[in-house]
């Protein structure tokens, strides 16, 4: 299959509407859509990405009035939730309605919903008349496109189009949030941050991030989001060598030549450096270095997500080196 890059929306809507999976862009990540009312399109995605079908996937949908359908019940905090923070990176995890297949939601009773920040996206979603089930546009447990050449690098040959919206504004997954009882637990972390929340909630979001028996998403389980490079955290004590690559957040050691080390941020915005994180992971991947260090970010807002991908970034390479 030849994948066409472009910014043809009739194209795409044409695509989708016959069953082709498209990458399409979003505030947050690229991602590798399908219309939702076609199941043979909902496997090809698990296909393709090699992703276990027991990991549900996102449904996106073009307004807050949309979710309605797709629900049985739109907890009134949430609706709340939605008229602050929607169209934008907040994934909230609800019961489903009877029209939502179980392959999008793995067989379980709740359906993760979000409306993305993005106008040619949410002109997509318009035209095709249906929601999309999207993934990020990768390869399970790689790192996450947040370009469009991010999605040829890993699926070239493999999908219909990948739609060239440019470079994703925010750089981080949306948070995802579920109700338990009365209170809102994150799920994932992400582009909005606890504190966001906290402000219109009037309390901190409990976490439950961390992997338990059966995850509740699949951004939970330990190993995720990593580069092919091997690669940990950054401490004072690692010192330039020519095969190392470091990425700081907001402060390099002045010694080391520009092909080694890259900065996320000059200004130590954090937002900055969620926008850039995936995106220098990818260009230092393609490096070739035998190691990358990487600083990990203040421990809060956004901060808290940008560590959150870095530990299980690297908790893939502790585990391999554990089983050597
Ligand atoms: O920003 C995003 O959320 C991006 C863009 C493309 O929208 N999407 C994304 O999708 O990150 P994905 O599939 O890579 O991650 C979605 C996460 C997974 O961890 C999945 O397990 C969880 O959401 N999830 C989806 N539906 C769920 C459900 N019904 N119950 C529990 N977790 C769910
Ligand atoms: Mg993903």
């Amino acid at each position: 299959m030849n994948t066409k890059v472009g910014n043809d929306i009739l194209e795409v809507v044409n695509l989708l509407s016959s069953g082709e999976l498209v990458a399409i862009p979003t505030e947050t990540v690229y991602g590798l859509a399908a219309i939702f009312s076609n199941e043979n399109a909902i496997k090809k995605i698990f296909e393709v990405k090699k992703r276990p079908a027991s990991n549900p996937l996102i449904l996106h949908v073009d307004s807050i009035e949309q979710i309605h359908l797709y629900v049985e019940e739109f907890p009134k905090i949430f609706q709340e939730l939605a008229t602050i923070f929607c169209p934008g990176p907040l994934t909230f995890l609800m019961n489903k309605s009877d029209i939502v297949s179980e392959l999008i939601t793995a067989g379980k009773n709740r359906v993760a919903v979000r409306i993305p920040d993005n106008i040619d996206t949410i002109r997509i979603i318009k035209a095709l008349g249906f929601p999309v089930v999207a993934p990020s546009a990768n390869l399970y447990g790689k790192l996450s496109p947040t370009r469009a050449h991010h999605v040829v690098d890993q699926l070239d040959g493999m999908i219909s189009y990948v739609f060239d919206g440019g470079e994703c504004e925010r750089g981080i997954e949306s948070t995802i949030i579920g109700l338990e009882g009365n209170e809102v637990v994150i799920y994932r972390l992400g582009s909005i941050s606890p504190e966001d929340l906290g402000q219109h909630l009037g309390y901190l979001p409990g976490l439950k991030v961390h992997e338990d028996k059966i995850p509740v998403a699949s951004g939970m389980v330990k190993y995720h989001y990593a580069p092919s490079t091997p690669c940990s955290f950054y401490n004072s004590n690692q010192t330039y060598e020519e095969n190392v690559g470091f990425i700081f957040i907001s402060k390099k050691l002045e010694e080391m030549p520009d092909r080694n080390v890259r900065l996320l941020t000059e200004s130590g915005d954090l937002n900055e450096a969620a926008r850039k994180l995936y995106a220098t992971l990818h260009e230092m991947d393609r490096l070739e270095f035998s190691h990358i260090y990487i600083e990990s970010a203040p421990d809060k807002g956004i901060g808290k997500a940008i560590n959150d991908r870095l530990s299980r970034a690297v908790a893939k390479f502790k585990a391999d080196k554990n089983n050597c």
